[in-house]
């Protein structure tokens, strides 16, 4: 859209702002506009957003167009977009604000007219993995107003890469998108990560599974420019953001510590407490061998039956050695106190 019709446009708005009454007040001036901006698009005449998605002329009328055959009986729910945010006309940024339903399903003219007998209706550029319209394409639909931030990092994320719509996880005919709830976001996710679902559900795991903790709080699923879509630069620095007494600084750091709490534990869940790996003593026994003291390979043959062997029963290794993560004290040098 040139500038010229941009601010005509935002009259029009202006104009309509707080009369808009579903299906019943006319959306002319908007739409005339709009038609204009289609013209603008035919031309050439285009900001970088629209021109990816514009070839063809918009409605005069806008969504009072489509509604005439997309009512309130349509076999799909055509009518609560309006009140979602997107339907929100007094925020100019808005979808409804602007070109209305062709803000995001492209320009519609060809599609709203009756095609000739024999002919069949013109296409317009409708959402989901049974779309004609490629994931790119389906995707700069949003992304030409959703650039911000955190979306910095989209192109090239897994998700873009492996052809991830927007659609597959945000729902936009509805009121509140279930995805942007916290209870009902994982299963969003779940419908394609089946693995991380039974992680969840190990019996040392993330809250998730109680709708205490949501995979956003970890992830960014629009892109990081940390591994595995994690909204910090690295892993150590996702668990502190909640585990903030993990990082120290400690007088005595455990080595292993400071560089991957993943050296030890699960990120989603275990079958060892505390989201262990593996259970002491062999979780210690990876790194600590049989040189010096106490690193020994302990088995079951070390439990004789009259000398229960202090190495392995109950916290093992961590009966003596407590300060497992490093130790402020300081004789703590051998992590026992
Ligand atoms: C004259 C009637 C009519 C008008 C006006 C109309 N549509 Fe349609 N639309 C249809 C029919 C019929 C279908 C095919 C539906 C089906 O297969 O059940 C359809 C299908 C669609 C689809 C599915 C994708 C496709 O191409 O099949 C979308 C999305 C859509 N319309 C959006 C719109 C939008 C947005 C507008 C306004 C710009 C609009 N329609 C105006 C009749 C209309
Ligand atoms: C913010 C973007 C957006 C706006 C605005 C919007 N839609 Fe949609 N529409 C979608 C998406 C995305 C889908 C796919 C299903 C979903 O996510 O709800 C869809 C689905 C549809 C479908 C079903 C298509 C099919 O494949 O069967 C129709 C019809 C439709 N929209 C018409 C409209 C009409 C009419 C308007 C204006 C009143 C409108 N849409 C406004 C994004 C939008
Ligand atoms: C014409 C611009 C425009 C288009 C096209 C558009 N959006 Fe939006 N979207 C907005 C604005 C503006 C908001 C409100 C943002 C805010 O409140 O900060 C919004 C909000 C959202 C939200 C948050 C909703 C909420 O309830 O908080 C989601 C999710 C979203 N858009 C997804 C999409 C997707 C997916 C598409 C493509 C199918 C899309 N948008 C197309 C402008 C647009
Ligand atoms: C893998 C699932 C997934 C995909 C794919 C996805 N989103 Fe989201 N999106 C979410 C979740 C989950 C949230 C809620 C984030 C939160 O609660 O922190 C969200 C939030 C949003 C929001 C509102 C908050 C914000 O970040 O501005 C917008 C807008 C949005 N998404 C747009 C998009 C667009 C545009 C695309 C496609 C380019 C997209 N999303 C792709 C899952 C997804
Ligand atoms: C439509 C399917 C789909 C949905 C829904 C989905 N994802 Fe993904 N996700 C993928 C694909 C495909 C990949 C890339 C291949 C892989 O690693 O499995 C991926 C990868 C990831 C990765 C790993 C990235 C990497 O670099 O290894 C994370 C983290 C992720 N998704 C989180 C989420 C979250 C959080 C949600 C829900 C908000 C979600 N996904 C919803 C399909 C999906
Ligand atoms: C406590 C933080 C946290 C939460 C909550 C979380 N993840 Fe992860 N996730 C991670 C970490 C850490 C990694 C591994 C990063 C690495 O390997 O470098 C990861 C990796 C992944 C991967 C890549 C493959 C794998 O399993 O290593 C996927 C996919 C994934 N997460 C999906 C999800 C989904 C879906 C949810 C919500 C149901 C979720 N995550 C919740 C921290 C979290
Ligand atoms: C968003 C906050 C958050 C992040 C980020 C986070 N955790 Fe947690 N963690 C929790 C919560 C909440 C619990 C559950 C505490 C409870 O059940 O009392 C927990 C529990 C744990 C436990 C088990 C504690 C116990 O006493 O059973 C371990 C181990 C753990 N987290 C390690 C990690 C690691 C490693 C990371 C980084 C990959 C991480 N956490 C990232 C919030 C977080
Ligand atoms: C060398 C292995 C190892 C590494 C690396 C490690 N942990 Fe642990 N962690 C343990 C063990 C063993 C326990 C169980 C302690 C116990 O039972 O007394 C534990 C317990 C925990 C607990 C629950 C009990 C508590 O102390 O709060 C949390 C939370 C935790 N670790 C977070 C982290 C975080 C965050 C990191 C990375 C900064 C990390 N761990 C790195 C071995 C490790
Ligand atoms: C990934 C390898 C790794 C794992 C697993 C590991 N450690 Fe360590 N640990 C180290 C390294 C490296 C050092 C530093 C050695 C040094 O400074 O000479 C260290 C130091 C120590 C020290 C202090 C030794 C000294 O000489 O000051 C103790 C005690 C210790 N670890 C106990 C444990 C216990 C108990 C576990 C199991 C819960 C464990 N470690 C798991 C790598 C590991
Ligand atoms: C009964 C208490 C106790 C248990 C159980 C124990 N340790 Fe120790 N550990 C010690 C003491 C005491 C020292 C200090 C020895 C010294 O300074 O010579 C030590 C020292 C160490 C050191 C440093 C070695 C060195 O040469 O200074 C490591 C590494 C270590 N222990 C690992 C382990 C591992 C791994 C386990 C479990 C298999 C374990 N410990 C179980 C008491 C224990």
């Amino acid at each position: 859209m040139t500038v010229k019709n941009q601010k005509k446009y935002q009259s029009g708005v202006c104009f309509f702002t707080g009369v808009f009454v579903l299906g019943v007040a006319p959306l002319q001036v908007v739409a005339q506009v709009a038609e204009q901006a289609g013209k603008a698009v035919a031309a050439g005449m285009v900001s970088v957003g629209q021109a990816s998605a514009a070839k063809g002329l918009y409605t005069r009328k806008g969504a009072d167009t489509c509604l005439k055959c997309h009512d309130e009986d349509y076999k799909y729910p055509i009518y609560p977009v309006f009140y979602s945010k997107h339907g929100d006309r007094n925020d100019k940024r808005t979808p409804m604000s602007q070109l209305q339903c062709e803000s995001c399903h492209g320009p519609g003219r060809a599609h709203a007219t009756e095609p000739k007998a024999g002919f069949k209706r013109a296409r317009i550029i409708s959402f989901g993995a049974k779309s004609s319209i490629s994931p790119a394409k389906q995707n700069n639909q949003c992304i030409q107003c959703h650039n911000n931030k955190g979306h910095l990092a989209w192109t090239g994320s897994a998700h873009e890469t492996q052809n991830v719509l927007c659609v597959d996880c945000h729902t936009l005919h509805v009121r509140k998108d279930p995805v942007l709830d916290k209870i009902q976001q994982a299963k969003a996710c779940y419908t394609c990560h089946k693995k991380q679902r039974a992680e969840f559900e190990r019996n040392s795991a993330h809250p998730v599974r109680f709708d205490k903790m949501v995979c956003t709080q970890c992830h960014n699923p629009h892109g990081s420019f940390g591994d595995a879509l994690l909204k910090t630069n690295t892993k150590n620095e996702t668990c502190y953001t909640c585990h903030a007494e993990k990082r120290g600084p400690f007088l005595w750091t455990h080595a292993p510590v400071a560089e991957d709490c993943g050296t030890c534990h699960e990120h989603h869940g275990s079958m060892h407490r505390p989201l262990l790996k593996k259970r002491a003593p062999l979780l210690c026994q990876q790194c600590h061998t049989q040189a010096g003291h106490p690193s020994v390979a302990y088995t079951e043959n070390g439990l004789a039956s009259q000398t229960p062997n202090k190495f392995l029963l109950a916290k093992s290794c961590l009966n003596c050695h407590t300060q497992v993560h490093g130790s402020n004290h300081p004789s703590g040098v051998k992590l026992m106190r």
